[in-house]
């Protein structure tokens, strides 16, 4: 929900640290601050300023007004206390001796504060982490990691914390819980960051620190610990993407760079996948025998992934005859899920860090079902916590509104199905090699919608300025449909809401009125007949109706919705994949024309690390 960055080097530090955060502003926007150790006064400097980042790069002309080689930066997304610049972090101790940037919630905040408050020591922010920086200094008598330790053993919830303290400028104490930390390891130099984007200009070589794990960094080195303060090796690895993967390569918004990867990204995850006439998962551990004594499937996510989620439903379910439900993660937890070890829960998420999807993780794990995650972030916390992971390999997403990452997802999990339905024998194996073709042509199908984009763009100049916007559909339709509608409301601000079409006659047509605009999503064949009913259904009470197809039925669509996007026709298993594509141009085009911040929403953030 935040993030962290922190140097100790030789360089100047507040550029690096300013630079960093720019890369983290998609985890939160609403204010930043940087603290470094300043060497002439032997204090600590901090500024920090309420708004975007370019705030406070302005007021420090991006850095160059702090002379010093130690510092931690934040990006904050506000959860305790509004955005203002005394809430904005690092939080300091009473004396300004201690700097604290945290991502996360410490859980215990009040009860801590109040004991602080009875020892006398005065606060001035609404955060709940200016409580870890004044505990950090309630403790510390000249040993800085013992004062963190004590304080570790007192604050619950989860955090990712980088912390400085002006009596030992030459290191960063960092620590995690719950929240992603990753060390950078570099020449004469060392980084923590929220995320590798943060400090990949300077190095590729990198640790995910576990829960429970502190470090402290110099500038010779970096020095690990486990929650009982012994000294662990950390593994290396080191990152094999390029810097450009994460910068705008002459677009001008991320959100459009990433929805114009998508054949590209496909490709990379599906075609290691697709080999000699089979669907390939090398790194599927399950034995044959376990997938024969499936008794249920969960899919359990959050947001886009969710709705990755309520499309895998009906293809597994079709496919492989088992049961299948769905859960959002913030709901699994709660709802006491029938999981034995005959259940495979797959959970799902862009991130592997939301902290829904990752306690709906550890309840699935804890009744005893068998955890198989999909993933994009390589090494995150819910992939390193699963029993098997299948990435994605869609390459860094850095806009809010997720796109990429929902369509390899979606492929993914639909290559997934058929795979398990191959290996209970419940797909004829014609049927299997046509769905197996399907996947081959799916990217060149999805460049060929992409280069028809000035149509949609010509749409959204026409409808940009509704209100109201409703999406319809059936079965997988409709499950695109809430993924259509969550994607414009996200980024336009247009309330938009999605509905099974059948729900229509229950309730919602008294929404339609003259011109209220309805999105019609009719890509299955199967349904055709029925979506067409729908449409004049809505017609008829006066709806504007824009709707998908595929390109087969353009002209029976053409008699009676007033406009028509079309997608080439491909099989069933692939239209959510492939018709989720106009629907991420339509947001964009319609968020463009109202002059929203398409890449930075308001009030949403990309990774979501708080309940
Ligand atoms: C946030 C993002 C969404 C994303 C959701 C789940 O709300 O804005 O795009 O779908 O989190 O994130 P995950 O990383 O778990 O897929």
């Amino acid at each position: 929900m935040c993030g962290i960055v922190g140097y100790i080097g030789k360089e100047q530090a507040a550029p690096i640290l300013i630079e960093g955060l720019s890369r983290l502003e998609y985890r939160g926007y609403d204010s930043a601050g940087v603290a470094v150790f300043d060497a002439e006064s032997g204090s600590l400097a901090v500024h920090k300023a309420k708004g975007r980042l370019q705030v406070l790069s302005e007021q420090l002309h991006g850095g160059a007004d702090l002379d010093s080689t130690v510092g931690v930066g934040h990006t904050r997304w506000a959860t305790h206390g509004a955005p203002s610049d005394i809430n904005s972090h690092p939080q300091m101790s009473r004396s300004g001796k201690i700097a604290v940037v945290h991502n996360g919630i410490i859980e215990n905040y009040t009860e801590l504060k109040g004991f602080l408050q009875s020892k006398g020591v005065p606060f001035v922010s609404e955060t709940d982490t200016e409580v870890v920086a004044q505990l950090i200094e309630y403790f510390y008598d000249g040993d800085l990691l013992q004062a963190v330790g004590r304080v570790l053993r007192r604050i619950q919830g989860a955090y990712a914390l980088g912390i400085l303290c002006a009596d030992c400028p030459d290191r960063i104490v960092s620590v995690r819980k719950d929240s992603p930390l990753i060390l950078g390891w570099g020449e004469g130099c060392n980084f923590i960051a929220s995320d590798v984007t943060a400090i990949l200009r300077h190095t590729r070589r990198v640790s995910y620190m576990e829960d429970g794990e502190l470090a402290v960094l110099t500038r010779e080195g970096i020095r690990c610990y486990n929650h009982l303060m012994q000294p662990i090796d950390k593994d290396v690895v080191t990152i094999d993407w390029e810097m450009d993967a994460a910068e705008k390569g002459g677009y001008e918004h991320f959100m459009f760079k990433e929805i114009m990867e998508q054949p590209e990204a496909l490709r990379r995850c599906l075609s290691p996948r697709i080999r000699n006439g089979e669907a390939v998962f090398e790194d599927f551990s399950l034995s044959e025998d376990y997938v024969k004594t499936m008794n249920r499937i969960y899919i359990v996510a959050c947001g886009s992934s969710y709705h990755v989620g309520m499309v895998g439903k009906y293809h597994l379910e079709r496919l492989t005859r088992i049961p299948v439900e769905v859960a959002l993660g913030s709901e699994f937890r709660y709802m006491d899920p029938i999981v034995d070890e005959h259940t495979l829960v797959i959970v799902i998420s862009q991130s592997g860090e939301t902290l829904d999807t990752m306690a709906a993780l550890r309840e699935a794990r804890r009744l005893g079902g068998h955890i198989l995650s999909i993933v994009n972030v390589v090494g995150s916390s819910i992939a390193r916590e699963s029993d098997q992971v299948l990435y994605t390999w869609a390459g860094p997403e850095i806009a809010v509104a997720t796109t990429k990452a929902y369509t390899t997802q979606l492929a993914l999990l639909s290559l997934l199905a058929l795979f398990l339905a191959k290996r209970l024998g419940t797909v004829p194996e014609g049927d299997f090699q046509a769905m197996l073709a399907a996947f081959k042509e799916l990217p060149d199908k999805m460049e060929e919608v992409l280069s028809r984009r000035d149509d949609i763009q010509y749409f959204a100049s026409q409808y940009f300025h509704h209100n109201s916007i409703f999406f319809i559909g059936r079965n997988l339709d409709y499950a695109l449909g809430l993924e259509g509608s969550l994607k414009l409301k996200e980024i336009s601000y247009i309330h938009s809401e999605a509905y099974a079409s059948g729900e229509l006659k229950h309730g919602t047509i008294s929404l339609i009125e003259d011109g209220t605009l309805v999105v019609a999503l009719s890509t299955c064949d199967k349904l055709f007949a029925k979506a067409m009913s729908n449409v004049v259904e809505v017609k008829a009470r006066g709806a504007s109706v824009l709707a998908l197809t595929v390109e087969s039925r353009k002209e029976e669509m053409s008699h009676i919705a007033d406009a028509v996007m079309t997608i080439p026709d491909i099989h069933d298993l692939l239209l959510p994949t492939l018709g989720v594509i106009p629907l991420q141009l339509f947001a964009y085009y319609v968020a463009l024309m109202r002059g929203c911040d398409i890449d930075k929403p308001r009030n949403l953030a990309k990774s979501v690390t708080v309940e």
